[in-house]
């Protein structure tokens, strides 16, 4: 899979995602499934779009004991997403089981890329509420090596934070980034943005687009000016 762009599709119904996904007349975009879609409709939601011809980003975010995160993982390996996530701050371990039970028997298995700290943990309330003293981009940047070192391929994060994630751990290892916007556009809760292009020029392997497509008067106008800002 190459550079691109996917449309986080936060939705909280089958019918709102496939009324969006109805536009898109013979395109077949990238699409993340978040936790809101998937605890509303359930797997069947992942293989009705998967059965449209979209790739998919099943963005669950697992964290919990190493047996668990694996056998949850064999789990949505047969959902046959393309990519899925869990969080670094699970530990190495746990990251590793995650990976043991995504492969299935043939060898075969999605990619799977870790959330280091979330955008909207700040410094502040890592050091009050969790106790880490570190420099936050201290702690993104060892979250990110430790993915790197489990195996994983690669992690969500800041387009703010992909180079200096690339020279960490390697040009493969790929960053997808959320908190991109258009530079003509409303930005909305986001704090940190770049546009496709910026997105583009430091290296972001994907960009993760939800309002600025979503709520588009034009959703596939928006999602072609995404992919020719970010692709070319
Ligand atoms: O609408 P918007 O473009 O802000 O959506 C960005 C998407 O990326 C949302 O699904 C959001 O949950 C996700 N995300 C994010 N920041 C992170 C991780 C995920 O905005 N650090």
């Amino acid at each position: 899979m190459g550079k691109d762009v996917i449309i986080a599709c936060d939705f909280s119904s089958k019918q709102e995602v496939m009324n969006f996904l109805d536009k898109f007349q013979g395109k077949k975009p990238f699409v993340k499934i978040g936790m809101e879609l998937f605890y509303a409709e359930g797997p069947s939601i992942v293989k009705e779009i998967k059965a449209r011809g979209h790739k998919i980003f099943l963005d669950l975010k697992l964290h919990d004991i190493p047996n668990t995160v694996k056998k949850s993982m064999s789990v949505l390996s047969n959902l046959d997403v393309d990519i899925t996530n869990l969080h670094a701050g699970g530990t190495k371990r746990m990251m590793e089981a995650a990976l043991e039970g995504l492969t299935r028997p043939d060898g075969t298995r999605p990619l799977l890329i870790a959330v280091t700290q979330l955008t909207s943990t700040d410094q502040e309330s890592m050091e009050n509420d969790l106790l880490i003293k570190e420099p936050i981009d201290k702690v993104v940047m060892h979250y990110a090596k430790n993915a790197a070192d489990a195996g994983l391929d690669g992690v969500v994060c800041s387009p703010l934070e992909a180079q200096k994630v690339h020279d960490t751990c390697g040009k493969k290892f790929l960053t997808i980034t959320p908190g991109v916007r258009f530079a003509d556009g409303d930005i909305g809760d986001q704090k940190r943005v770049m546009t496709p292009a910026e997105a583009n020029r430091i290296g972001s392997d994907y960009i993760v687009v939800g309002r600025p497509i979503t709520a588009a008067a034009d959703p596939v106008a928006a999602y072609e000016r995404c992919l020719a800002e970010f692709v070319g």
